[in-house]
């Protein structure tokens, strides 16, 4: 995989101009920051005092995210690394240590998603959309570890409601969310000794960039189902609730409304949930698909 790093590399490892805020001085790598959340994520670490690395895989649209960040004064380098492919992720870590000298804080944001039903699914598409889930958060996490535990840094898995309960039309998606959640339970329990913190964060509907492309059956790339807007959270909310959750050191986070019912419904009435996906899917197949 090829890889780049652009932008002003500091003489020195520290310090690099950074500015007062609660991650002053740390250093961040958010995986799938050129757009979206990720992106939002990353700005709001920047405007927190961190220094951030971002990444995705198409150069050209990485570089327009950096140099926005750079035009707004943010400490940011980039790095074009396939995050399934543990030798990029490798060197992904590297340009982190390399233009900063030390990691605190990795989010594993990249991720592909799907609306396909599992019957009509390409075996090769379900593994591309699970492989970006899971391997696209073991792999950096494994490049990253030694770092982070150097500085007792904080590891956060961005999943999604849909890891909490099954939904119709996600399953390779929903399978490789859900499988974060034991990941960073059972790190948390070998790892306990080092201090490195683990969370995950299960996001809910939040709105899109306008070019947001998720996989169908074939693996062709497909706009996202339509959800309403009065139920989206906008990018940048979504953002500050997964810096709180890393300062926090918090185990697990789950964003809106219809996450903390979804949890209630799948611990206590799983059957009353099961009813309510099925007759929904009934009659908003739409919402689903
Ligand atoms: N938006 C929602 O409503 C929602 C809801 C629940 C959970 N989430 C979760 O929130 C996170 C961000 O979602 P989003 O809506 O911001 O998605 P998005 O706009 O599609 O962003 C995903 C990013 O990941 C990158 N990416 C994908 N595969 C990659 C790979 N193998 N290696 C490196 N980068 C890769 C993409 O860039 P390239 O294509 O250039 O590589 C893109 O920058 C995801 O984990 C998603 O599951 C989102």
């Amino acid at each position: 995989m090829s890889e780049i790093i652009t932008g002003p590399r500091p003489l020195l490892a520290q310090p690099w101009p950074a500015g007062a805020g609660p991650f002053a001085g740390q250093v961040a790598i958010v995986t799938g920051s050129e757009s979206g959340i990720g992106r939002e994520t990353a700005r709001a670490l920047c405007a927190a005092g961190a220094a951030v690395v971002l990444n995705g895989r198409n150069a050209e649209r990485l570089e327009h995210t950096r140099q926005s960040f750079a035009d707004a004064g943010l400490t940011v380098v980039s790095c074009v690394a396939d995050v399934t492919d543990y030798a990029s992720c490798e060197r992904l870590v590297a340009a982190a240590i390399q233009a900063f000298g030390r990691l605190d804080v990795l989010i594993t944001n990249a991720s592909i998603s799907q609306r396909a039903y599992f019957a009509d699914m390409q075996p090769e598409v379900f593994q591309r959309v699970f492989d970006s889930n899971v391997y696209g958060s073991v792999y950096p996490l494994k490049a990253a570890l030694p770092h982070l535990i150097r500085t007792r840094g904080s590891v956060t898995f961005i999943s999604s409601i849909s890891a909490l309960n099954g939904m119709p039309s996600g399953s390779a998606y929903c399978a490789g969310k859900a499988a974060l959640s034991n990941l960073a339970h059972t790190l948390r329990l070998e790892l306990d000794h080092t201090g490195v913190h683990f969370g995950v964060v299960h996001i809910g509907f939040t709105q899109n960039d306008a070019d947001k492309r998720v996989l169908d059956a074939a693996g062709q790339p497909v706009l996202i189902a339509h959800r309403p807007p009065r139920w989206q959270k906008t990018q940048a909310g979504v953002a500050a609730i997964i810096l709180r959750h890393i300062r926090r050191r918090r185990k697990r986070t789950v964003i809106s409304v219809l996450g903390k019912l979804i949890v209630l419904l799948h611990t206590f009435f799983p059957r009353l949930g099961d009813w309510i996906v099925l007759t929904t899917t009934r009659r908003l197949r739409h919402f689903y698909e």
